[in-house]
């Protein structure tokens, strides 16, 4: 693979490859909330750092029960899992589609963990002539059809359904047996995210499985945290089952009991979110040569109409300068005049923007 177009978090192959120290690089690929780690989880973790003289506990009860408050969820319909990444897989194994269809340019997990299956895997592609908003209507479910997967709002383009779409997804899925798998590890970010997640429908749809990570919001990739939501107790239980004992330790077994009653750091997170993108679509939107999408996340695609230059060629541009993008033009369905970035601090953002301002005048 491309140095440029590595997974946003691979920040020690970017130094290594670059001679950059790795905490001089403004990560702009990652999708990381720049505010960092809530104090609320600094403190938990400090004071508690004996407990990891005993185990997690095995079912996860009080944390189930704080993703329970936080998201609306029966705590009985909840998992809790070592990142969505070991979401991702526990889904998957457990439904065991022999026919899954994909919304794309996504995520490529979803792809590489499909492919060890042997599942057949169609791409359904989101537009770009409909600014890449994805078609519900564009899903070809049919009877063999076992799993829909779509990243809401999707990475990398930012583009999102509502969950009034998706409900009625679920039930012209659930016609023909077809599970709905949804990452929403971006959810968060969004203006109106009651109006996106599908959390709420995993009540009345037993064909839905929401995943939820908290690497991207509450800044802890490190910590390796997220969550699944299911009504389906078979699906459920062949997730739990498939899963390693205590796969989820202890330090992030406490930050999650603490992390989504931190309404301050949310409140602030939102804040930020929502003002910086606004001014970056504002202030982007103004150059002719660039072409942006309407996303609902904290990273914007953008699409490169003029000015010479591949994506991968800004790429190389901008790390000379410390600033780290992704070079999207290995995702399905885009090419090498896509590239990603994510929103990190007002004054980083004013970097970026001028870089991008003097290339693309
Ligand atoms: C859409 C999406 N899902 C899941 C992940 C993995 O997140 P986690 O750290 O929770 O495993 C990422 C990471 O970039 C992502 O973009």
């Amino acid at each position: 693979m491309q140095s440029s177009s590595l997974h946003g978090g691979d920040l020690d192959e970017i130094s290594r490859l670059y001679g950059i120290d790795k905490s001089k690089i403004m990560n702009f690929s990652g999708n990381v909330n720049p505010l960092g780690l809530p104090d609320s989880v600094k403190r938990a973790i400090a004071q508690n750092v004996d407990a990891a003289t005993g185990y997690p506990d095995v079912e996860y009860r009080a944390l189930r029960g704080a993703i329970a408050q936080y998201t609306g969820a029966k705590a009985e319909h909840i998992t809790a899992g070592n990142g969505s990444t070991e979401l991702i897989t526990g889904f998957i194994k457990a439904v065991m589609p022999k026919k899954a269809i994909i919304a794309e340019p996504a995520y490529s997990e979803y792809l590489r963990i499909l492919s060890q299956t042997g599942c057949e895997t169609v791409l359904s592609p989101m537009n770009e002539k409909n600014d890449f908003m994805p078609d519900p209507d564009a899903f070809d479910i049919t009877d063999d059809t076992d799993l829909l997967v779509i990243c809401n709002p999707n990475n990398p383009t930012g583009t999102y359904l509502t969950a009034k779409q998706i409900a009625a997804l679920a039930r012209r899925c659930k016609q023909h047996g077809c599970f709905i798998m949804i990452d929403e590890t971006y959810v968060e970010f969004a203006d109106a995210a009651e109006h996106i997640s599908a959390v709420e429908l995993t009540g009345e749809y037993d064909n839905i499985g929401v995943i939820r990570g908290t690497s991207k919001f509450f800044a802890c990739p490190g910590l390796r945290l997220g969550y699944g939501i299911t009504g389906n107790k078979a699906v459920l239980d062949k997730v739990v089952q498939s899963r390693d004992l205590w796969s989820v330790n202890v330090f992030a077994e406490l930050a999650g009991c603490v992390m989504f009653t931190d309404t301050d750091f949310i409140r602030k997170t939102r804040g930020l979110i929502n003002t910086e993108r606004a001014r970056i679509r504002r202030e982007l939107g103004a150059l002719d040569k660039l072409k942006l999408y309407n996303t609902q996340s904290n990273f914007f695609l953008v699409k490169i109409l003029g000015g010479d230059i591949t994506a991968k060629e800004l790429f190389l541009r901008l790390i000379e300068k410390n600033i780290l993008i992704r070079n999207a033009d290995n995702f399905p369905f885009l090419d090498e005049t896509y590239f990603r970035f994510c929103i990190l601090s007002p004054e980083e953002n004013d970097i970026l923007l001028d870089s991008l301002k003097e290339i693309f005048k």
